[in-house]
C-alpha cells in the first residue's frame, strides 16, 4: 500500500443472540449425530436469533453500539458504515442504513457488501482504502448474518453448519507503523452455482414456485466447496506470508473464517503455524458467515498485544477469498 496514511483497527464489538442450538437438539430435527458433526466440522453449538422482529440490522447495530462505547465516541462521529451480509433485513434498503438509523449515525454514508463468508475481509479492504484515501476518518466495518433465516432445518448437510451473530471493527488512521499492512483478494464466479441462495433475487423472484422448490434456502455442494475452500484459504494465506517475508514463526495469530475445523487445520499446516496461534471458536458459534473473523478478534482481543502480526483469511460463496496481513494496533 503506497499511501502515506495507514488504517488501523481501533475498537472491536460484537453481538450474539442468547439461544444456544446444540448438536443434540439438531439430532431431533434431522438424521445426524453429535459425533458426526464434531468430527466432520468441529461444531458443538451455535447461537440463533429467535425473535422474529430482529434481524441482521439489529445485530449490526448492537455490535456498533459496543464499538462506540469502547471508543467513548458518539454515533454522529462515524463517517461510513459498511455491513457485510448475505442475510440483509430486506433486498433494499441496505442493512447498513437500518443499523445507521438504530444507532443514530446521522453523518455516516452507508452501504452493504455481499461476498458471503469473505464479506468481512472484502469490507475491511474497502474500509481500509477509504481511510488511506484521506477522505474518511472513522469507518465502521461490520459482518452480520442471521443465517437461520435462510437455513433449511430439514437438510442435514447444511443446517448443522450455520449460526447467527454479528461483530465488527472501527477503522481509523494509524498513529504509528501498526495497522493494516497488506491484502490479497480473489473471486471466481464460474462455480457460483455450488453455493447459492437462488430464490428471491431478480433471476428467480419470490413466487409460490420458488418457495415450493426451497429456493430461498442455502444450497451447497459440500465436497467441491470443501476442496476449493481448503486450497483457496491455504494458498492465499501462504501467498500473503511470502509477499511480506513472513515465516510461520513470525506470524503471531491466524484469524481464519470458521467454516470447518478441517479447513482451518489444513490452512495452519500449510502456513507452518503452531496450532496454539490459531483462533478457533467454531465449536461455540458454527459458521456465522460475515461475522466469524471479527467474532474471533473480539474473543481474543484481551490476549492480543500491540504489534502482534495477524493473518486474516477467508473463503466463501461466489467464490470469494482473500487474506489480510495486519499489525495489531490496540
Ligand atoms: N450427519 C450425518 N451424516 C451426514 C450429515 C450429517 N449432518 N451431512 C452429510 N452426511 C453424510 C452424507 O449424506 C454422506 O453420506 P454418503 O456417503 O452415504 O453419501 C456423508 O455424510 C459424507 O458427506 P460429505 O458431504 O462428503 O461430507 P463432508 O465430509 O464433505 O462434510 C461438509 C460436509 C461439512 C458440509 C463439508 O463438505 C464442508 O465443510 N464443506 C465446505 C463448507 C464451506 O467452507 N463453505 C464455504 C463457506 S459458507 C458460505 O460462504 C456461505
Amino acid at each position: 500500500m503506497s499511501s502515506e496514511i495507514k488504517a488501523k483497527i481501533s475498537a472491536v464489538g460484537h453481538y450474539l443472540p442468547d439461544y444456544v442450538l446444540t448438536n443434540q437438539e439438531l439430532e431431533k430435527l434431522v438424521e445426524t449425530n453429535d459425533e458426526w458433526i464434531r468430527t466432520r466440522t468441529g461444531i458443538i453449538e451455535r447461537r440463533i436469533l429467535k425473535d422474529p422482529d430482529k434481524a441482521s440490522g439489529f445485530m449490526a447495530a448492537e455490535a456498533a453500539r459496543e464499538i462506540l462505547r469502547q471508543r467513548n465516541m458518539d454515533a454522529s462521529e462515524i463517517d461510513v458504515i459498511i455491513v457485510a451480509t448475505v442475510t440483509p433485513d430486506y433486498m433494499f434498503p441496505a442493512t447498513a442504513c437500518i443499523a445507521q438509523s438504530m444507532i443514530g449515525a446521522s453523518n455516516a454514508f452507508c452501504f452493504d457488501l455481499s461476498a458471503a463468508c469473505s464479506g468481512f475481509l472484502y469490507a475491511l479492504e474497502v474500509g481500509t482504502n477509504m481511510i488511506t484515501s484521506g477522505q474518511y476518518k472513522r469507518v465502521l466495518v461490520i459482518g452480520s448474518d442471521k443465517m437461520s433465516s435462510i437455513v433449511d432445518y430439514t437438510d442435514r448437510s447444511t443446517c448443522i453448519l450455520f449460526g447467527d451473530g454479528a461483530a465488527g471493527v472501527l477503522l481509523e488512521p494509524a498513529d504509528d507503523e501498526n495497522g493494516i499492512v497488506d491484502s490479497i483478494m480473489y473471486s471466481d464466479g464460474d462455480m457460483s452455482s455450488t453455493l447459492i441462495q437462488s430464490g428471491g433475487g431478480s433471476r428467480n423472484p419470490a413466487s409460490h414456485d420458488t418457495v415450493d422448490k426451497k429456493m430461498h434456502y442455502i444450497y451447497q455442494e459440500g465436497r467441491p466447496v470443501f476442496k476449493r475452500a481448503t486450497e483457496g484459504m491455504a494458498d492465499v494465506s501462504v501467498e500473503i506470508m511470502k509477499k511480506n517475508q513472513l515465516s510461520g514463526d513470525d506470524v503471531d495469530w491466524l484469524v481464519p473464517h470458521q467454516a470447518n475445523l478441517r479447513i482451518i487445520d489444513a490452512t495452519a499446516r500449510r502456513m507452518n503455524l503452531d496450532p496454539s496461534k490459531v483462533m478457533i471458536n467454531i465449536d461455540k458459534y458454527g459458521n456465522t458467515t460475515a461475522a466469524t473473523i471479527p467474532l474471533c478478534l473480539y474473543d481474543w482481543k484481551d490476549r492480543l498485544k500491540k504489534g502482534d502480526k495477524l493473518v486474516l483469511s477467508a473463503f466463501g460463496g461466489g467464490y470469494t477469498w482473500g487474506a489480510i496481513y495486519l499489525k495489531w494496533a490496540m
